[in-house]
């Protein structure tokens, strides 16, 4: 401490939410009431992973999603919880969540004008080791007298007006970004229950010779996969691999450091894993708003996907820009 000094005037993210509510002279504040209970939302799903191995929310629910995933406990928390604070906010018209078969219709909010798109716990396979999980989230504004249906939610990342997700590691991370706008990052701070600004404009590195995926995989990989991880292998100086096995916590990580994140669509799941519309679109906005790239198995943009399903799968490839270029050349050397 001794000379450092303390800062009196920090940016919480309540301030940042007011503060770009007053650049938009049009804005009404819905959309900063809505941001209010995403933070409500984050802060209690943080709260009870916190607390799990203590008031036993350890283990499975003994249910499966629509996509096939076993829930675990806090999946379904996690999910209430999620649900509760968007429909209470009265500003949201329709909710698509992973762990809900059918979007969610807030029909006692018929003037609300936002659809919300969550994964209320990402990597929750990793929940009883006590590793890193998020919360992913995306948010489409909708027309005026939208009725929430199919088609207000089957739109591409480009049509989200803000995107992000929150990591609950040693510290709880958000991250979040508006349409054209740069990438933010918040910490909370316990003792003052607010999430504070501590990574204003969030920049990727150009590149890392860092490559998360899942190689146990490999065997069901295509060949321009395979090349590519395999040259990341073979380079002069070879790449360093980390996969923790959360995207959350691999793109935070990809974000800060740099480097690429994949989940490749393979012969076995020839869709790929991911879900686009709460896992790859809100994260294609965030790599690119912050200055990477981020792509699908057919190397088109990941944000000009447009699911026909709400729980649509793609492959992915994400980070650092020069690192995703190298992922699209091999992939176009083999047509
Ligand atoms: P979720 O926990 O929301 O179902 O998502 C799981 C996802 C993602 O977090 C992670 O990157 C990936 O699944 C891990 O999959 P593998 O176990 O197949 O590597
Ligand atoms: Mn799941
Ligand atoms: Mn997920
Ligand atoms: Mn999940």
């Amino acid at each position: 401490v001794g000379s450092e000094r303390i800062n009196t005037d920090i940016v919480t993210l309540t301030r940042y939410l007011n503060e770009e509510q007053t650049k938009h002279k049009e804005a009404t504040g819905d959309f900063t009431l809505l941001c209010h209970a995403l933070q409500f939302s984050f802060k209690s799903i943080a709260y009870y992973i916190r607390r799990a191995s203590l008031i036993n929310l350890g283990g499975l629910a003994g249910s499966s999603n629509v996509t096939g995933d076993d829930q675990k406990k806090l999946d379904v928390i996690g999910n209430d919880v999620f649900i509760a604070a968007m429909r209470s906010s009265g500003r949201v018209r329709v909710l698509v969540s992973e762990e809900e078969e059918e979007a969610i219709v807030f029909d006692e909010y018929p003037d609300a004008r936002y659809a919300v798109m969550c994964d209320p716990i990402d990597g929750s396979s990793n929940l009883d080791a006590g590793v890193s999980v998020g919360t992913i989230f995306g948010i489409f504004k909708l027309a005026e007298g939208a009725k929430g249906t199919k088609e207000d939610l089957l739109k591409p990342g480009t049509s989200l007006v803000a995107a992000g997700f929150t990591m609950y590691g040693a510290s709880a991370q958000l991250v979040m970004t508006m349409r054209g706008g740069a990438v933010n990052g918040f910490t909370m701070d316990n003792a003052l229950g607010e999430f504070i600004l501590t990574h204003p404009n969030m920049r990727i590195p150009k590149k890392r010779a860092i490559y998360s995926c899942n190689e146990g995989n490999s065997k069901y990989w295509e060949e321009p996969v395979l090349e590519w991880v395999n040259s990341l292998k073979q380079a002069e100086k070879p790449y360093s691999a980390r996969y923790i096995g959360s995207m959350v916590a691999d793109a935070y990580r990809t974000l800060l450091y740099g480097g690429i994140f994949a989940y490749p669509a393979d012969k076995k799941s020839t869709k790929g894993k991911l879900r686009i519309l709460y896992e790859c679109a809100p994260m294609a906005m965030v790599f690119e708003n912050a200055g990477g790239q981020a792509v699908n198995s057919k190397m088109d943009r990941m944000v000009e996907v447009i699911p026909e399903h709400i729980h649509d799968r793609s492959g992915i490839f994400m980070g650092s820009y020069d690192e995703v270029q190298k992922v699209i050349d091999i992939h176009k050397k083999h047509g």
